[in-house]
């Protein structure tokens, strides 16, 4: 199992201009820093390597998985953000939009921003939290390479991080409640939908198998205002095998929706 140990991790800064940014990382954690490309020849099973394009994880050796890159530039996110199908898309459906409803969600299991880049891009609200600090520089990094571009600045100012543990934060006393509370734990690693994903698979060996997450779905039931979308695998099983009140079926993942209240009280504005 991965940890964020010298003999694990070490890490590459290829642009000066993330110099800073991979030497405090670096030293927080005990790293090793490097001021070079040449990661693939690292002693360690993992790097963090910032280069001038994006900040990445990459496993080094023979026949691993390509690098694991968070960014709302390029890839997947972005071709989803141009052609994606806006309030159309079953995550949206889930979360319970409809025109003019502006809502605030926490995404209690952030990763790589991936599924609240496209809440936000829906011009909704939404605070990420993200306890992996591995995962969360990765995802603070993109964030912060997003807000350069003038297009993306609407959608990042609705996205906030937090690089802290869901369940700390909603049992902080006074916590906050949210209209919707997204979850979206790392699958159990013997699916078959997570053996398809290559770059899923280096992810599970950094993050771990989310065992608690059960335990943040009571908690998020208590937080919520209007509901708690749990993502699954499409054939998995529910979470705490607790009955949600709806399902909606995906090609490779389902959403479990958990409601408490109607959508409707949420404030509707004209659109
Ligand atoms: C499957 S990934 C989420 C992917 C994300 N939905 C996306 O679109 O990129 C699960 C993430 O949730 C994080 N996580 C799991 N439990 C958490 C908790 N209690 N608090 C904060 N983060 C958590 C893990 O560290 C991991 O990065």
């Amino acid at each position: 199992m991965f940890s964020l140990s010298p003999d694990y991790l070490s890490v590459y800064v290829t642009s000066p201009r993330w110099l800073d940014r991979g030497l405090a990382f670096a030293h927080h954690h005990g790293l090793q820093c490097y001021q070079s490309d040449d990661w693939k020849t690292a002693s360690t099973p993992y790097v963090l390597f910032y280069d001038e394009g994006a900040v990445s994880l990459a496993q080094t050796g023979k026949g691993v998985p390509g690098p694991i890159t968070a960014s709302f530039l390029q890839g997947k996110v972005r071709h989803r953000l141009l052609y994606g199908g806006g309030k159309g898309q079953l995550i949206a459906k889930a979360v319970g939009l409809k025109p003019g409803i502006q809502a605030h969600i926490l995404d209690a299991t952030a990763g790589l921003g991936r599924d609240a880049f496209v809440l936000a891009s829906l011009n909704q609200s939404v605070m990420m939290l993200e306890r992996s600090a591995l995962v969360a520089e990765l995802l603070e990094c993109a964030l912060l390479d997003a807000e350069q571009q003038r297009e993306l600045q609407d959608i990042m100012a609705r996205m906030t991080l937090q690089r802290v543990d869901a369940m700390s934060w909603l049992s902080e006393p006074g916590a906050a409640m949210y209209d919707v509370i997204y979850l979206d734990p790392m699958y159990p690693e013997s699916t078959k939908s997570a053996q398809v994903k290559k770059e899923m698979r280096a992810f599970h060996h950094v993050v771990g198998q989310d065992a608690d997450s059960a335990r943040l779905l009571d908690l998020a039931l208590e937080k919520a205002r209007y509901r708690v979308v749990v993502k699954r695998p499409r054939k998995g099983a529910c979470l705490d095998s607790r009955k949600p009140t709806l399902q909606l079926m995906g090609k490779s993942s389902r959403y479990d929706i958990y409601t408490l209240a109607s959508m409707d009280g949420l404030k509707v504005r004209d659109s």
